[in-house]
């Protein structure tokens, strides 16, 4: 191939001609909407795999497990033979691709895992649907673990680190901002939620590295790599959205520009991508959408997969080079209006009726426009889309289990670390604080018993009043303990002056 050559992903047909998107454009992004069973998961399929031929590596989501099917070689089939015939199909082979799974929960795939740290303060505030108030404190919890050194690597860092807050506020808050114990607390129990969703098996190490999902294999191909998210989906889809976002802006804070390019480095497919944006605060959407536009010069494209484009923002909308819309239901006068903005998108075609083809568009058949050469979008084409090479559907869970014990990362991910974060540190130095104060009370008891000692030389004292002052120094070490209060500087002379003022 030489460099003049374009490198081109067949999508479909239209008219004896064929409709491909030019690879060289792919970090222009783009869009697969349609209503249900109407071909948007065959679509994602057919571009990922010709991605992958061409070299580029792929991720993309499963978010009902059909798309697996592309490990394996579809199966022939007269219908199949009739798309490659109508379209003109030359050299369709039926085979599978190189393909890596992965899972949240480590199940169906290996292990797919970022710290808390990684996802940072804004993603997990959109996680957790935090309020203002409460997100002031989560930014206030990042930044002590900053400067104390804390990482934050799993749940239960937050969780320690926040309940060691919540005992220390009246040190903490004239330095980090006024917050209540109240909204901790809600903080932890959205923790706790967040925790039943898988959140534990998500949040932890080691985490992920992005280079592992940009793989080319041996022959060249661009491996797949396809993150089961079939579970997530039913647990806690905010999970699968926000870990969507966080290895978008991975990609785009780690990767270096690139510019222009022949082919993308990497494509990724957001399926259901109505998930993102859903209720996301306008500080978020914004962020979206800088780098959507920005990840383009680090030669990486993001195609949204969705029912509606009415479901993307229309900053993001905007940036979308390709587009193919596959049928849409037409019935109410919302769903009339939504097929109107949305045939009007396009760059109208004289010899198509756009409107009244939204809505007679065969499965497996789309409205499709693309970026030429210079970049411009080209004229609307009812295109009947390429059938697939690999497998139409789902492979068996022993299929699964060969290509994942086969797979290149199998071993990487697979066993889970816990090295020492917030929660073993704060956990130390409370020990640490314990042992002192053990001490301390062991001299004040010794001290007393000493006291006690003379004074009963010289008159009998009721046994009660040293039974009292035992208790109030138990409940003193009991706070204290909870407090497991900071090393060296303020915080410890904060906790320990208040010790020491009422001896
Ligand atoms: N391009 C295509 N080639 C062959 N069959 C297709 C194609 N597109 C859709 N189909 C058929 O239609 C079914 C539904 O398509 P699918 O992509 O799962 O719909 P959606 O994701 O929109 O719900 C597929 O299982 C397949 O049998
Ligand atoms: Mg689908």
């Amino acid at each position: 191939m030489t460099n003049e050559e374009a490198v081109n992903v067949l999508i479909g047909g239209a008219d004896g001609k064929h409709v491909a998107l030019n690879a060289k454009m792919a970090n222009r992004h783009g869009m697969i909407a349609g209503a249900t069973g109407t071909g948007k998961t065959i679509t994602m399929q057919v571009l990922a795999e010709g991605f992958s031929r061409a070299g580029v590596p792929v991720f993309l989501a499963d978010v009902k497990g059909d798309v697996s099917g592309l490990a394996l070689q579809g199966k022939p089939h007269p219908k199949v033979d009739e798309r490659i015939e109508s379209i003109g199909i030359d050299g369709f082979q039926l085979r599978g691709n190189p393909v890596v799974f992965w899972d949240m929960y480590g199940k169906k795939g290996h292990p797919v895992r970022t710290t808390i740290t990684e996802l940072g303060p804004l993603l997990i505030a959109n996680l957790l649907g935090l309020s203002d108030a409460q997100e002031g404190v989560l930014y206030a919890a990042f930044k002590i673990a900053d400067e104390q050194g804390l990482s934050l690597l799993d749940l239960e860092d937050l969780q320690a680190l926040l309940g060691w807050m919540s005992a220390n506020r009246k040190e903490l808050v004239g330095e980090y901002g006024n917050f209540t114990s109240a909204s901790i607390g809600s903080i932890q129990r959205d923790l706790l939620v967040l925790e039943q969703q898988g959140g534990e098996t998500l949040l932890g190490e080691p985490a992920l590295n992005i280079d592992d999902l940009m793989k080319v294999d041996f022959s060249g191909q661009g491996v797949i790599s396809i993150m089961d998210v079939t579970t997530v989906m039913n647990k806690g889809p905010k999970l699968y959205s926000t870990f969507l976002l966080w290895l978008m802006s991975e990609l785009f804070e780690n990767l270096p520009e690139v510019g222009d390019q022949d082919k993308p480095k990497f494509v990724m497919f957001f399926d259901e991508a109505h998930l993102i944006f859903d209720d996301a605060p306008k500080a978020l959407l914004d962020k979206i959408e800088q780098v959507v536009r920005l990840i383009r010069s680090k030669g990486v494209g993001i195609y949204f997969v969705s029912q509606s484009p009415m479901d993307i923002p229309e900053d993001v909308l905007g940036q979308l080079g390709m587009k193919i819309q596959h049928a849409l239901r037409a019935f109410t006068p919302k769903e009339k209006k939504a097929v109107k903005m949305v045939a009007q998108n396009f760059r109208a075609n004289p010899e198509l009726d756009s409107v009244a083809a939204i809505t007679d568009l065969g499965v497996g058949e789309a409205l499709v426009s693309v970026l030429d050469e210079k970049g411009a979008p080209s004229m609307v084409e009812r295109t009947l889309i390429c059938p697939p090479q690999s497998r139409i559907g789902p492979v068996s869970d022993n299929e699964r289990k060969t290509v994942v014990s086969r797979s290149p990362m199998y071993g990487r991910y697979e066993e889970a670390i816990n090295r020492e974060s917030a929660k073993e540190l704060l956990k130390a130095r409370a020990d640490e604080k314990m042992k002192k104060l053990a001490e301390l009370e062991a001299q004040q008891q010794a001290e007393k018993s000493r006291e006690a000692q003379a004074k009963a030389a010289k008159k009998p004292r009721k046994k009660s009043s040293g039974y009292q002052r035992q208790t109030a120094t138990e409940a003193l070490v009991k706070s204290l303990a909870r407090s497991l209060g900071g090393e060296g500087g303020r915080l410890l002379r904060g906790v320990l002056g208040s010790l020491l003022g009422r001896k």
